[in-house]
């Protein structure tokens, strides 16, 4: 019997005010066609004057908890993908555990920007195979729209707040690519890019800063990127793009999407695109993507998933997930 991770429940949360693209051509030189045509982007949302990181972490958490059938009792470990955490410190996982009335175990942030989710899996999964968890909470989580300098037409158009949120659970498997569960993982990180893509304040300047981006150097990188992590993840197994039900990519530009996936040989019926509705949702928008595609009934029980993101740092991975 091998030990596994294995999702036991799913859940996200939104907040209320929707900004279609149309909202920024008053204030910029932009426009609609502009955002979607390079982008793939439509609308986002953005949180309440108020609304904090944790306060949309928690609301997804409880999304997941309760279509796990779980109480926040039942968890050991929560980790929370975020590159906005409402403070400095203490983590806004903390606040999460604190929120949901959990007493027990243990809870902390997790910074690894777009690719958070991705890292946040791997480090979860490694704590309950390795036995030392038994039901892991995971978090994605971002309010990426108090980093944005609203006169930076080449950033601000492009991101969103949002949090999504799974639970993993310890389960036997046989140990072969059949086993529900988390199959592989595959991470990278390259800080010789960190100019790529970062936000230009912290504990350094005594600002929180505003985000910068080389767009088009990103864009490079993530299209050469994803697709190779991706098949290393999956050849570890012995499969290929083929094999997959569903690829659940990080959601920050339809273009790269798309390039990725026919790089992989997927046809784009077989991937799950969130990216007109939410923006870029930094470590929000895999966890995202998996709550939206399961309510669309797409991604079933048993489907063989394959998740991949690129962000600062350069930060990238892939993790292959029978659901
Ligand atoms: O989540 C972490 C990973 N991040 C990403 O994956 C983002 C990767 N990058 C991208 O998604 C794309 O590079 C962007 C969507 C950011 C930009 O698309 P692009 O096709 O690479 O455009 P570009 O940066 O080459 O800009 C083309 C033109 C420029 O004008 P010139 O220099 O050709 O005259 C920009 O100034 O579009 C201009 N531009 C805009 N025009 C209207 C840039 N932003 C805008 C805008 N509206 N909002």
């Amino acid at each position: 019997m091998t030990r596994r991770a294995v999702v036991r429940g799913v859940g996200h949360y939104l907040p209320d005010r929707i900004v279609p693209n149309s909202e920024f051509v008053e204030s910029l030189d932009t426009s609609d066609e502009w955002i979607r045509s390079r982008s793939g982007i439509e609308r986002r949302h953005f949180a309440a004057e108020g609304q904090t990181t944790s306060d949309l972490a928690t609301r997804a958490a409880r999304a997941a908890l309760k279509d796990a059938g779980l109480q926040a009792d039942d968890l050991d470990t929560i980790i929370l993908a975020t590159s906005t955490a409402d403070l400095t410190f203490p983590s806004a996982a903390t606040m999460v555990q604190a929120a949901l009335g959990m007493q027990q175990g243990y809870a902390f942030d997790l910074q690894a920007v777009c690719a958070g989710f991705i890292f946040a899996l791997a480090n979860a999964n490694a704590l309950i195979v390795s036995g030392q968890a038994q039901r892991v909470l995971v978090i994605g989580a971002e309010t990426f729209s108090r980093i944005m300098d609203w006169e930076d037409r080449t950033t601000c158009v492009l991101f969103g707040d949002g949090a999504g949120a799974l639970v993993l659970e310890a389960q036997s498997g046989d140990g072969n690519n059949t086993d529900r569960g988390i199959l592989a993982v595959d991470l990278h990180s390259d800080g010789r890019f960190k100019d790529l893509l970062f936000v230009d304040g912290g504990v350094s300047t005594g600002t929180s800063g505003y985000l910068r981006m080389q767009g088009k150097e990103v864009f490079r990188h993530a299209v050469e990127k994803l697709a190779t992590t991706a098949e290393t993840a999956l050849a570890t197994l012995g499969l290929s793009g083929k094999d997959v039900d569903w690829i659940v990519p990080h959601q920050a530009n339809l273009r790269i999407i798309r390039a990725t996936a026919q790089k992989m040989g997927v046809p784009m019926d077989h991937v799950v695109v969130t990216v007109q509705d939410h923006g870029n949702t930094s470590a929000a928008s895999i966890p995202l993507a998996l709550s939206i595609s399961k309510e669309r009934g797409q991604i079933k029980q048993g489907d063989l998933l394959l998740l991949e993101a690129i962000g600062g740092g350069l930060t990238w991975g892939s993790v292959v997930l029978r659901w």
